[in-house]
Formats: C-alpha cells, structure tokens, sequence
C-alpha cells in the first residue's frame, strides 16, 4: 500500500512563481508515488482577520490553480477543511491533550501574537487544529515550507502522548521540508525570496497575473555591470536567479542554461526567460479559467470531501470511546 502524504494550503494572497517552482511542481512530483491528500486551510485562514467576500473567492481560485498547475484530481483527494464538521471536533480532543505551554513556545504564534495586542485565541490552539488534519487522516508524510517544521513536530508529539496515554491509533506523521529546492528571489532585490506579502510588487511574479505584466517585470530584473551569464549565487544574484528559473522550467541544468547562452547579453537572455515563463503561465491560466466556474470542480471537492469525512468521523467515534465521552457503552481494549 502507498503512504499517506498530506498537506494543506491556506487561501490567502497570490501564488508566485516561487511558489510553483518551489512547491507546487515538487507536489506534483509527489502524486504518483503517494496516496495523496491536498486540501484547502480555510479554517486556519480565519485566525488572522479575513475579509469574507476575499476569502471565499480565493478558496474555489486555489483549488482551480492547483488543478491547473497539474495536480491530478484523479491522483489526489482533493478538499476543503471546512466542509468537513469532525476536523474541530477532533482538535477540540486534541486540545485537551496539548499544554498551554507548549502552544505559547511556538515561533510563529510568539511572531504573529506580538503584531497584533488583540490577538485571537484560534491563533494560539492553530497548530492543534493542523495536527487534527493531519492525525485524522492518518498522515506518513506531510510536506510543508520550514515554518511550519514545527508544527508537524507538534503533531508528532501530540500523536505519541494519545497513542501512550489510550490506545495505538494515531500514525506518527513526519515533515517533508524539501531544503534542496531552488529558491527564487524577488527580481527586484534578488538576495531575498520572492514572497507573496513583499512590498514592492514589481519583483514579484503572480501566476494569475496579466502576460505583459510579467514580461515587463522579467525586462525589468536587476542584475550586474558584468556581461556573462554564469551561475554565481553570491557575486550575481540576479543572474543566477534567472538561470534558476530558466532551468527550472525547461527542465535544464544549471549548465546547460550557461552553455546554451554564453553568447547571448543579458538583454537576450532576459526575453527568452520571460518567452519561458510566459508559456507556462499561459498554459496554467488557460487551464485555470476552464476549471474555475466548472462543475468539475464541485464533483472534485464533492468526491474529496466525502472521503476526508468518511475517514475522520471514523477517528472521531474512536477518540470518543478512548476519552470515554458520548453515549457509547463501548471500553476499548
Ligand atoms: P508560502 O507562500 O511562504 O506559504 O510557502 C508555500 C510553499 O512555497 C513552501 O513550501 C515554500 O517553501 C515555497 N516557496 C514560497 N516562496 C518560494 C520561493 N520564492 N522560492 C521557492 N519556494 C518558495
Ligand atoms: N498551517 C499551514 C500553512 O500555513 C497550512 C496547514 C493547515 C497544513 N493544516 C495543515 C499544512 C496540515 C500541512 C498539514 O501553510
């Protein structure tokens, strides 16, 4: 039997072009060797103040982007998290089998509660909630950006006391951080990542953006007084973005891209890096506006949320009779 690799995805700002060479081409990647669980993290999105009219328009536009960068809908169970009513249930359980102290001590709850004085308590017990996805379905892999390592090692943690404390039910998840990734950086001032909640827009490439937007944007990257197109993180860091990304998308290495270009000056290079981006892009929105209003994807999110329900209200009846809580009569051995 394949393992379980799950993920979820939270609906909030754009999907960059870092994004998609980073993580989604990786999740792809993944759908074939994977019984695969990918889902939408409405609920997570709600810790932090959402606009609603936003927030329900980004939901069906991730679910239509991700299927449209090539997630497989028939490899992949596909849902929203909030469709799903055992999923609180679950981390209200879990919740009482967590500390405080161990919730307070997260990196990203210590971040985001010091921006905010008013604070919501969802941002404190979130990483339950995440362990409840992740639990419920009982997750072998679970592959997240390095921020949310911590998370899953909660959930791990979390896991290992229930499993102690009552019966073996829980599988022990473990984190998937695809370090060796490329990482690509803001166009603009390309010694940082290029990150959805940047400033400046302009370094910033958006999957849903207008085509000529983008070529301007690529036109337009800072790079270096030199001429020679090489690959030198440090010294020639636009540059060597721009190979990353050049490489990435034409399934070329490093110096296949250096060989293939060594003649060209960066203004020739930079068109053929935009004529690139642009044709993926273009496929990707092609495909995107097709599936976006369709009831293909309503049978997707149908068929994903039937399963995700059927598998978690399972472990919640089964959390219920370890706890020793509802009507059933049933001790468990
Ligand atoms: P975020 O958009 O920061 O929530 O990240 C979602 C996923 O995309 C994580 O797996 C990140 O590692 C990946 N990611 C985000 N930005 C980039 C980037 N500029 N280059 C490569 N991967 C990225
Ligand atoms: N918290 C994750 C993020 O912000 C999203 C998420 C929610 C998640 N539940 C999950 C990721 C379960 C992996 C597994 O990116």
């Amino acid at each position: 039997m394949k393992k379980i690799s799950l993920t979820g995805l939270q609906p909030t700002g754009i999907i960059t072009l870092g994004n998609y060479i980073g993580a989604i081409k990786q999740m792809v990647g993944f759908q074939n060797d994977y019984d695969s669980y990918i889902f939408i993290a409405d609920m997570h999105a709600i810790t932090i103040n959402q606009d609603p009219i936003t927030l329900r328009k980004n939901i069906r536009s991730l679910v239509a982007l991700y299927i449209a960068c090539g997630i497989d809908p028939e490899k992949n169970t596909i849902y929203i998290q909030s469709d799903n009513p055992y999923v609180a249930n679950i981390s209200w359980l879990l919740e009482c089998n967590t500390y405080y102290g161990e919730l307070s001590r997260m990196t990203q709850f210590k971040e985001k509660s010091k921006k905010n004085a008013n604070f919501t308590s969802g941002l404190l017990t979130y990483p339950v909630l995440m362990a409840a996805d992740i639990l419920s379905m009982h997750a072998d892999i679970v592959p997240v950006g390095i921020d949310q390592k911590q998370h899953v090692e909660l959930a791990r943690d979390i896991a290992i006391r229930f499993n102690k404390k009552y019966k073996e039910i829980f599988t022990i998840p473990e984190p998937i951080i695809n370090s060796d990734i490329t990482k690509i950086t803001d166009l603009q001032n390309p010694t940082k990542k290029m990150s959805k909640s940047s400033e400046n827009q302009k370094g910033v490439i958006s999957l849903l953006e207008d085509l000529d937007v983008i070529r301007k944007k690529i036109m337009s990257a800072t790079t270096d007084s030199e001429m020679n197109i090489k690959y030198d993180p440090e010294n020639k860091p636009g540059i060597s973005n721009l190979i990353n990304i050049y490489s990435s998308l034409s399934f070329k290495s490093r110096e296949e891209v250096e060989q293939e270009f060594k003649n060209s000056n960066y203004g020739e290079f930079k068109k053929c890096v935009a004529d690139i981006v642009i044709e993926t892009v273009k496929n990707i929105q092609e495909k995107y506006n097709e599936i976006l209003n369709s009831d293909y994807l309503n049978e997707i999110l149908d068929k994903g949320s039937k399963k995700n329900i059927e598998i978690s209200k399972k472990v919640y009846e089964t959390m219920k009779d370890c706890i020793g809580i509802g009507r059933s009569n049933k001790t468990l051995d």
